[in-house]
């Protein structure tokens, strides 16, 4: 019997990518003044404009699978033989979330499924999953979605820093967008600067912990890519670190660029991130997929990538942080969807503070479960609908079925 073995030197990396968010929006200078700060704060001090909410009947599993069927519809589902789904969000202790995106998309049942949590860090580790899949077999290709809900307690000082997306895209041979680079480098040590029990709905924070938490272990990740044959920081052209604000990014940015004994200021490291943050500053935090709307943006706003060397910087609380680099392949222009990315941005219907406090509100008595979508309660308007548990089981629809 001829059994196929690795196939060496193969380019690995994403090949497709898309996004989907919460159907609303909240406007952080609509929220500050019952939270006693100046819109400026928001603006200025997190670097955030908006953020984004989901309905009732939108959960991780709609988001997700409105992220990927752009994907599917545009590559079709040959050849993928493993979907990846990570989140933070989790909707079940023992089920994938990814199981329920499988069915909604329609994929075949030669799909392996599973779910992935380490905090915003774990779309990276799937990303790597899927390369080394990929590596092995090069005729395949790997879905991996990451989506979030980013929650916090209500008049807490992280409100302002949650969010909700989701971000999906395919591993394959010969990528048409980002070409894996082989150095990576990673890093792990238990910091209690975020967490979310499985009783509760809202994450618990310990926000200028995290911060000091993310420096080093990004530190950590970035030396071990260097020892692996990584690239100097300063032969990296664009730097796409994960966003829990992305005010995060250029502190991380001025604060590493210091350690490193480079010439960089403030004003020097926001100008150098900015093209990063466009999705983020209106999106909020989607912990998993904050990283890779870091990258999608960057692709979406900023011409003449192509060759340019890109890190993505991934940390996860708790903590894990992981740095990669990949450089843009020739021709990605053709794979990309700014418009439609902004027209998904710009149709979010934007909530007043009482309403959304109201929304929320109800969605952290009912543990997000919503076990009851009434009448009267907001739709999404996205393609996929969660229509409520029954018998404990959660059920979605195609919005058109
Ligand atoms: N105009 C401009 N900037 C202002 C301002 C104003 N009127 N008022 C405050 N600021 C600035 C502050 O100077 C500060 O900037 P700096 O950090 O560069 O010094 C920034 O706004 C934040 O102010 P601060 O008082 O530190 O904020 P806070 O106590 O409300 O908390 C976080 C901010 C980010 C710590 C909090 O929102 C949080 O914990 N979020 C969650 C973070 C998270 O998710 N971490 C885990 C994943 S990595």
């Amino acid at each position: 019997m001829n059994v196929p073995t690795q196939a060496a030197g193969v380019p690995v990396g994403i090949d497709d990518i898309s996004f989907a968010t919460g159907s609303y929006r909240v406007d952080l200078a609509d929220i500050a003044p019952r939270l006693g700060a100046e819109p400026a704060k928001y603006h200025k001090g997190l670097g955030q404009e908006q953020m984004s909410v989901v309905a009732p009947d939108e959960d991780p599993v709609t988001m997700a699978a409105a992220a990927a069927a752009p994907l599917i519809e545009r590559g079709g589902a040959e050849g993928i033989r493993t979907l990846l789904f990570a989140t933070e969000t989790g909707i079940d202790q023992s089920k994938s979330a990814g199981v329920y995106v499988h069915a909604l998309l329609g994929l075949p049942d030669t799909v392996r499924t599973v779910e992935l949590k380490q905090a915003c860090y774990s779309a990276t580790a799937a990303l790597q999953f899927a390369a080394a899949l990929v590596a092995r077999n090069p005729a395949e290709r790997v879905l991996v979605i990451a989506s979030d809900i980013a929650r916090y307690d209500l008049d807490s000082a992280a409100e302002p820093t949650q969010g909700a997306g989701a971000v999906a895209f395919t591993v394959a041979a010969n990528p048409r967008i980002l070409r894996l680079d082989a150095a990576n480098g990673v890093h792990t040590s238990d910091v209690m600067d975020f967490w979310r029990p499985n009783y509760r709905t809202q994450a618990l924070v310990e926000g200028k912990l995290s911060i000091g938490a993310y420096i080093d272990a990004v530190a950590g990740a970035f030396a071990d890519y260097r020892e692996r044959g990584g690239a100097a920081f300063d032969e990296i052209d664009w730097f796409c670190y994960h966003q829990p604000f992305t005010k995060m990014a250029s502190k991380a940015h001025l604060m590493l660029s210091e350690r490193f004994g480079l010439d960089m200021d403030k004003a020097r490291a926001e100008e150098i991130i900015a093209p990063t943050t466009g999705y983020n500053r209106r999106i909020g935090n989607s912990y998993t997929a904050s990283t890779y709307f870091g990258l999608l943006s960057l692709l979406d706003t900023r011409p003449d990538l192509a060759g340019a060397r890109v890190a993505i910087i991934s940390y996860g609380s708790g903590c894990v942080a992981e740095f990669l680099t990949g450089r843009i392949v020739e021709g990605y222009e053709e794979m990309l969807h700014a418009e439609e990315h902004e027209r998904i941005l710009a149709e979010r219907i934007r909530l007043g503070d009482a309403d959304y406090y109201a929304m929320q509100t109800r969605v952290i008595e009912d543990q997000g479960n919503h076990s009851n979508i009434g009448e009267g309660l907001r739709r999404g308007t996205g393609p996929f609908s969660f229509t409520g548990v029954e018998g404990d089981k959660r059920r979605y629809v195609r919005r058109a079925d």
